[in-house]
Order: structure tokens, then C-alpha cells, then sequence
């Protein structure tokens, strides 16, 4: 932790030596030792904060929080407000065929591949203010640091702000290849398909195919995140290092009964959708808790058709969500709980169909960038443990093409996905210390 301009000072001095021809190995532990000698981050915390707070405002709510959800106005005016920032940092800046923000700057050395990290700004409906952008601003920031403190980096460095994470990392999936056709027409939050949107934001759904990239084109993927979980705030602890992220898999879920008048049909002779839709709510939480672990399963969202008062439901469209670090045990639920479906349909009269939406692969993080993460905040006096990620991040994608590794902050109450999300601008600052330490530390390699 040093001052900014102890450290300008410092790379004045040659204690930590600039531009191509001076070892940059030594820079990265040079930093690091000053890092750790000093009283101040050396990113910007007061910059990052303000600007977590100005990004606030696109796609605010009356009571909080923000609904700037995936191609909506709000998310294309956020992404507008984070481009320059982007080109401030001193990084070129391109928008690519999936929608993703991309911002390089080159490294000294060009046969190495670049280190990239990022994070996202779109949100759930009704999301908090910190879920992706203390990570795409903590990146942006660590750019800046090392632009405006004449830090050159051997690898080029990446970041990246991905397009729609929320919705089932659509941006990140194109990237790493998991993305499938049929997809693009799966319906996003704010309307559109995703082929719909990707084309809103500037990107080109014919030509996905092309934002892909191989595996060994990155270097290192490195995310700051919060931790979105409770344990780093109950624990009193700075850093969450990150060993996994779970795997997801979603479907769409119709369920068929008989439309009819809800006055004249009498009870034994209804074949009721909705009824159907209850047990099989009840009927997943039963199962996905039937066994130890930590899987979790959850029906978010059910509509009734033709959804009117004087009316049996004829038809029920839900959601159904399964996670766990083991995808055989998704699978697993998966299979117990269409099983369940299948006799909850044949004792009432009604058919139960999924489509599956999209999934997320479980990735376990690479065991040396934990290792960077970890010493990283040892070198700054930060606390750490190190734990699962239950939410899904582009980072599991990431981790289809090289070494990647997640650093949490604490969310206050554990927190996410809702207006009452918080972390505190001094965890916030510690993120961003870490995520520049790390990046420094790969660098090394
Ligand atoms: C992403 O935030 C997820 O875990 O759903
Ligand atoms: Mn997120
Ligand atoms: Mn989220």
C-alpha cells in the first residue's frame, strides 16, 4: 500500500524501473514490496468509489438499486459511461461481434498472451449497485493505476466488460465457445432475444462465431467480485479467494392442463395447471434438499395463462434452476425431479415439458492464480480464505480457455441480487488493491 505519489516518486527513483528494456519481473516485486511497505493503495480508491456511484445512476430505481438489465436503454447508456473511462486508462477500446467491451493496451513483450480481467455492468431486474461493477470499475481503475504510473506490463493486459452476465453469461459464453445457436433466440429480461439485443448493443448475431477465442489465447483471467454470501463479513474477513464457481443449469418449464370456467367446472374434474405448477415448486425444494451438500434449486418466476381471476389455468410457463460444483449431481436432480413431474402430471391430469435455457459449466480456479490472489493480499496486510462461489460469473467461461482466479470482497448481510446490496468503499479499495497485485504477479510468469 503506498501513496500515488510515493510510488510516481518510487518509479522515478528506479526503485521500480519503466519501459521495455528494464526487467519486469523485478517491477512486479518491486510493486509489491512497495505495495506493502506503504499506507495507501496505490489504485485510486476515491476515484473508483465515485465512479461506482455515478454508474449508479443508469438504469436507477426509486428504492434503490438498479434495473439495468441486459440491452435495455439503462444498459447500453452504462456501457456508453464506461467506454471512455476505458480510453482514459489509456486502452483501445472495441465493442466485439457478442456485444462484449474489450479495452488493450499492449505489453513489452509480444509474444506473450494477454492477462485479461473484468467483470459485468448489466444487472437482474430490482439488482444492487455493486453485483459486477465493483469488478468492471476495479479493472478499469488497475488499468488507469498503471497508465498513469508509468507501469508497463510484459503481457498486453484486457479489460473486459462482458454483455449480458446476468442472463446466463451470454457475452463470455460467445467468447469461450459454449454458446449454441438455438440460444440466440432465448428471450432476455428487457424484451428482445439475444440476437435482438447483441445487434442493440453493437454487436453482430450472425458473425457470433467470430468472438470466440482458443484455448490458450489468454494468459491469465483474473475477476474481482463480491462475494454476494455472508461468510467474509461473518468471518471479519478482507479477501475471499476463490477455489470454484458452481455449475448451472436452467430450464423452461410448461406446464399443459385444461383451460375452463372456474365457476361451472367442478372441482374433481379440473385439470389445473396451476395446482400442477404448486406441487412441483413444493416438489423441487423436497428433492434438491434430500440429499447433504450444497446444491441449491429454485423455481424464480411462474405465469399463468390466461391468468384471469374466473379462469382454471390452462397453462403454467416457470423457471427451474439447479446448481452445484458437481454437474453429475445436477444431472442427477435433474432426472428425480422430472421423474416427480411426470406423476405429479399423471395424478392431475396434466403434462409436464422443460427446455433447457442454457448452462454454466462448474470450473474450479487455477491453483497457481489462487496462489497470486492469496499472496497478493498477504503482501497488502489483507485477511483471506478461500471458498466456493455459489453465484455464476463470466469467469466460469473463462475458465474453458486458460488459468483463471477470483478475488471476493464482502457483501454486507450476504446480501445480492436485491436494492440492500452493499459493500463498503474501504472493501471496495481493497478489491481493486489486490486485483492490481495479482495482475502484477501474473505478469511474472
Ligand atoms: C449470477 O449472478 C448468478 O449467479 O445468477
Ligand atoms: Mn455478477
Ligand atoms: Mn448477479
Amino acid at each position: 500500500m503506498i501513496d500515488r505519489r510515493e510510488f510516481v516518486a518510487a518509479v522515478a527513483a528506479g526503485v521500480v524501473s519503466q519501459g521495455a528494456s528494464s526487467d519486469v519481473r523485478q517491477h512486479a516485486s518491486s510493486v509489491l514490496r512497495l505495495m506493502r511497505q506503504g499506507s495507501a493503495p496505490a489504485i485510486n480508491a476515491a476515484r473508483l468509489n465515485a465512479r461506482l456511484k455515478e454508474l449508479s445512476a443508469f438504469g436507477a430505481n426509486p428504492q434503490g438499486g438498479v434495473s439495468r438489465v441486459a440491452y435495455s436503454d439503462a444498459d447500453r447508456d452504462g456501457r456508453a459511461y464506461v467506454m471512455p473511462l476505458m480510453r482514459a486508462a489509456g486502452l483501445d477500446v472495441r465493442v466485439d461481434v457478442a456485444g462484449n467491451i474489450w479495452g488493450r493496451r499492449a505489453g513489452t513483450d509480444a509474444r506473450l498472451k494477454p492477462i485479461v480481467f473484468g467483470s459485468h455492468i448489466d444487472s437482474v431486474p430490482e439488482g444492487g449497485n455493486y453485483d459486477g461493477t465493483v469488478g468492471s470499475l476495479s479493472a478499469i481503475e488497475v488499468a488507469q493505476a498503471l497508465a498513469e504510473q508509468q507501469v508497463r506490463t510484459r503481457h498486453p493486459i484486457e479489460v473486459v466488460i462482458w454483455a449480458n452476465e446476468e442472463g446466463g453469461l451470454y457475452g463470455s459464453r460467445a467468447v469461450s465457445g459454449q454458446l449454441t445457436a438455438p440460444e440466440l433466440q432465448n428471450r432476455a429480461w428487457s424484451g428482445k432475444t439475444i440476437a435482438e439485443g447483441v445487434t442493440f448493443l453493437g454487436g453482430d448475431p450472425a458473425r457470433i462465431g467470430e468472438a470466440r477465442r482458443a484455448r490458450g489465447d489468454i494468459a491469465t483471467y483474473i475477476e474481482l467480485h463480491i462475494e454476494q454470501g455472508g461468510n467474509l463479513e461473518r468471518e471479519k474477513l478482507n479477501i475471499g479467494v476463490v477455489e470454484g464457481i458452481v455449475g448451472i443449469r436452467q430450464w423452461e418449464v410448461t406446464i399443459t392442463g385444461f383451460q375452463n370456467h372456474a365457476g361451472t367446472t367442478p372441482m374433481d374434474q379440473r385439470h389445473d395447471a396451476l395446482l400442477s405448477a404448486a406441487r412441483f415448486v413444493d416438489m423441487v425444494n423436497r428433492v434438491v434438499r434430500a440429499e447433504p451438500g450444497r446444491q441449491v434449486g429454485t423455481v424464480g418466476r411462474i405465469q399463468a395463462f390466461p391468468g384471469a381471476p374466473n379462469v382454471i389455468p390452462g397453462k403454467v410457463v416457470c423457471s427451474l434452476e439447479l446448481r452445484d460444483l458437481d454437474a453429475a449431481k445436477i444431472e442427477r436432480l435433474f432426472a428425480t425431479i422430472g421423474n416427480e413431474a411426470r406423476r405429479i402430471g399423471e395424478a392431475d391430469g396434466t403434462t409436464f415439458d422443460f427446455r433447457p435455457l442454457h448452462e454454466n459449466v462448474p470450473a474450479p480456479s487455477d491453483p497457481a492464480v489462487r496462489e497470486m490472489i492469496e499472496q497478493a493480499a498477504k503482501t497488502l496486510g489483507y485477511s483471506t480464505r478461500h471458498m466456493p462461489s455459489g453465484a455464476g460469473h463470466d469467469a466460469q467461461a473463462m475458465a474453458q480457455l486458460g488459468p483463471m482466479g477470483m478475488i471476493f470482497i464482502p457483501s454486507i448481510g450476504g446480501i445480492s441480487h436485491s436494492p440492500k446490496e452493499f459493500s463498503t468503499p474501504e472493501d471496495i479499495a481493497r478489491g481493486a488493491s489486490v486485483l492490481l497485485g495479482a495482475v502484477l504477479l501474473a505478469d511474472r510468469r
